[in-house]
């Protein structure tokens, strides 16, 4: 097939394209998604196969406000509406009660589903016009970083979508916060651009599911069934090491080898000569971090590095999400400095 891109201005196009049952690569502020008609199973099977994404793992809907949610949703906790009412449009997904309407392939069997309203303005222009919800996942092969850009969508997906709809770079950069609302207290099962501090703010006690923070054991299931599989991971192993900034930058640079690669804050990225370096942005600034990530890891794939050593922030804020995403790079491989003398 061919892939078809399209420009900011043909949203006609694309939602047609997605009316018919087709695959669109489509701008979020998060991340770019792999987008179909949320209502027709076919086509979201369709998702899948183009993915290489594991049968088990559900997707979220898209919709352009607020007032859809009853039309799929039911039993919708108070939380939801204060959610939506302080963070919709925008990187949040919440979990809820689905209707029978949501096809099973969508939930994946489940008897809930992930209702996400996105910020980006072309993104909402299309699924208004489709009049569809839509179902996306990201728009990585499975197992890769996502995309933030359409050329890095291109780079997995071309020939295998109907079109790509050209949004520009994302703004947030790393998926959106998922937060689990049928269960009490709600659960953080995935950070992304709202912080689990905002989440605080806004609901009181907030959980975090353990597979946020560390690998899942044999016998363990996250409630986010996607969080149960390696991720973000590029070709080459790699190896975060946490704690204080220049400590971190230090370590790398008397334990790397030859040929690594590194992902660094800006501040050091000059401390690697004759080494493949990519900078996350400056150390006290996580949103431009967050931006960055899944960039600088789908760089080295280009270079024959055999293994990346990475600098990560703290968890505060955003960096808990950009933390997350280097964590699960490295399938949890993490050098702790902290608190060493
Ligand atoms: O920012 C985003 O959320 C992006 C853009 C395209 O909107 N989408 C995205 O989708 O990241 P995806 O499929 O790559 O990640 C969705 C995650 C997966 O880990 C999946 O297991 C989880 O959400 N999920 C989806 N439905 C769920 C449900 N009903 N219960 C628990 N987890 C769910
Ligand atoms: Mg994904």
């Amino acid at each position: 097939m061919k892939t078809q891109k399209l420009a900011a201005h043909e949203v006609e196009a694309a939602a047609a394209m997605l009316r018919r049952g087709g695959l669109l690569g489509i701008p979020t502020e998060t991340v770019y998604g792999l987008g179909a008609n949320g209502l027709d199973p076919q086509a979201v099977a369709a998702i899948f196969q183009a993915k290489g994404r594991p049968q088990d793992n559900p997707l979220i809907l898209h919709i352009p406000s607020a007032d859809w949610l009853e039309r799929f949703c039911q039993d919708i906790p108070p939380a939801a509406w204060t959610l939506a009412e302080r963070f919709w449009p925008g990187p949040l997904t919440m979990i809820l009660t689905r209707k029978p309407l949501v096809p099973d392939v969508v939930t994946a069997g489940l008897d809930t589903v992930g209702m996400r309203c996105p910020a980006h303005p072309l993104c909402r222009a299309v699924i208004a016009a489709a009049g569809v919800p839509v179902a996306a996942p990201s728009g990585n092969t499975s197992g890769r970083p996502s995309p933030t850009n359409a050329a890095d969508m291109l780079e997995d997906m071309e020939g295998k979508i109907d079109g790509i709809l050209d949004g520009g770079p994302c703004s947030v950069g790393v998926e959106s916060t998922i937060v689990d609302l049928t269960v009490q207290p709600p659960r953080l099962l995935r950070p992304g651009g709202v912080t689990l501090e905002e989440l605080r703010d806004a609901l009181g006690e907030v959980a975090v599911d353990p597979a946020v923070q560390r690998l899942m054991g044999a016998g363990e299931q996250p409630r986010a069934p996607g969080m149960k599989y390696r991720h973000y991971a590029p070709k080459a192993p790699v190896t975060v090491v946490k704690g204080d900034p220049a400590r971190c930058a230090a370590y790398i640079a008397a334990h790397l080898g030859p040929e690594d690669g590194v992902v660094c804050f800006d501040e050091f990225a000059g401390d690697y000569p004759g080494h493949t370096v990519e900078a996350l942005g400056p150390a006290a600034d996580k949103a431009a971090q967050a931006r960055n990530v899944f960039d600088a890891l789908r760089a080295f794939d280009a270079t024959p590095v055999p293994a990346i050593w990475a600098q990560c922030p703290d968890e505060a804020g955003l960096g808990l999400a950009v933390a997350n995403r280097l964590n699960k790079a490295a399938g949890f491989h993490i050098i702790d400095l902290e608190g060493e003398p």
